[in-house]
């Protein structure tokens, strides 16, 4: 294979996959609304930071155009370990909630793994829960982490074949690497592949991205995936991503457009399906709260 790229990669887009997720989660939600069920996703925000803010407006947005209700409860940034813990409670014993998110990152002085544990696993939105963590790796039914499962859906919609293939992420992390490691070894058309998980521990990792038909970098050190780490043609995913105030600094080194065969754009990649998984895994926890 030649060294000599001048091609520029094929785009992957998130937002088509999006819109198809949204389409399916739309129609699901009409479906139990017609059974006289309304879906709801409850958010919690602690503090003011503007940023988490704004996502939380961006998805209380978005949940209202699916048809789903979003009760809020929004905690000061002094709110204490208990606080956090109380509206936590008051979430998992009302029955009209199917769905909790607690937005990231809460003040410092708070423990987000903490909180995650407080959530009834039958409300794991975000499918971080240990439970729900359980059931992937034993290859059960139940909210998958959402990062990892758009990113699965994101390389079906454009025709990435995976099943056999040699695939390297590029990173360990709960939310994304190990999850998504699992969840594209497992056996199904869509996933099925060959996977390889590196990290700090392997200080030689790019021979195995290298040699990767895809490499997914889930890192969150802004351009630690450089062209010299791929193969001329290989399928590249960025998923991690460091944010410095606005600025969104990805993993993927911009060069890499000139050396992979696909690739995810800077922005407006992964993030897109990131969100329209939390959707479908909040309708999947209001059906099966509704028809156990
Ligand atoms: N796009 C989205 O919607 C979305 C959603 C969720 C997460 N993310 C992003 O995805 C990234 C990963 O998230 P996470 O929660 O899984 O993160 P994490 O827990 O911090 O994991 C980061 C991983 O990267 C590895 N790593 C760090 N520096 C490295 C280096 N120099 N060389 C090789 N490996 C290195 C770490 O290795 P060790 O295990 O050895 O420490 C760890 O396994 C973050 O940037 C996060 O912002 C994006």
């Amino acid at each position: 294979m030649s060294e000599q790229v001048t091609t520029t990669a094929r785009p992957l887009p998130g937002a088509p996959v999006a819109e198809a997720v949204y389409a399916e989660v739309t129609d699901r939600v009409a479906a139990l609304r017609a059974a006289g069920t309304v879906p709801a996703l409850a958010t919690v925000l602690v503090g003011d930071d503007p940023a988490s803010a704004g996502y939380i407006r961006m998805k209380q947005q978005r949940a209202a155009d699916l048809g789903f209700a979003s009760p809020h409860l929004h905690l000061p940034a002094d709110a204490s370990t208990a606080d956090l813990a109380a509206a936590i409670d008051s979430l998992n014993a009302d029955p009209a909630v199917h769905a909790i998110l607690v937005q990231h990152p809460i003040p410092a002085h708070l423990d987000y793994a903490r909180a995650l544990l407080r959530i009834d696993p039958a409300k794991d939105v975000d499918g971080l829960h240990p439970t729900s963590l359980g059931r992937l790796a034993a290859g059960l039914p139940g909210p998958v982490p959402c990062t990892p499962a758009g990113i699965e859906a994101l390389l079906a919609f454009h025709g990435v074949p995976v099943a056999g293939r040699d695939v390297v992420v590029l990173g360990r992390g709960t939310t994304l690497g190990r999850p998504l490691a699992m969840l594209l070894a497992q056996k199904r058309a869509t996933a099925d592949a060959a996977v390889t998980v590196v990290h700090s521990g392997v200080p030689d990792w790019a021979r195995h991205t290298r040699r990767a038909d895809i490499v997914i970098a889930a890192v969150g050190v802004p351009g630690i995936l450089c062209p010299e780490h791929i193969r001329p043609g290989a399928v590249v995913v960025g998923g991690g991503v460091r944010y410095e105030g606005r600025r969104l600094l990805p993993d993927v080194d911009e060069a890499c457009e000139a050396v992979a065969g696909a690739i995810t754009p800077r922005v407006g990649g992964v993030g897109p399906t990131t969100v329209a998984m939390l959707f479908r895994n909040a309708v999947e926890l209001a059906e099966q709260a509704t028809h156990p």
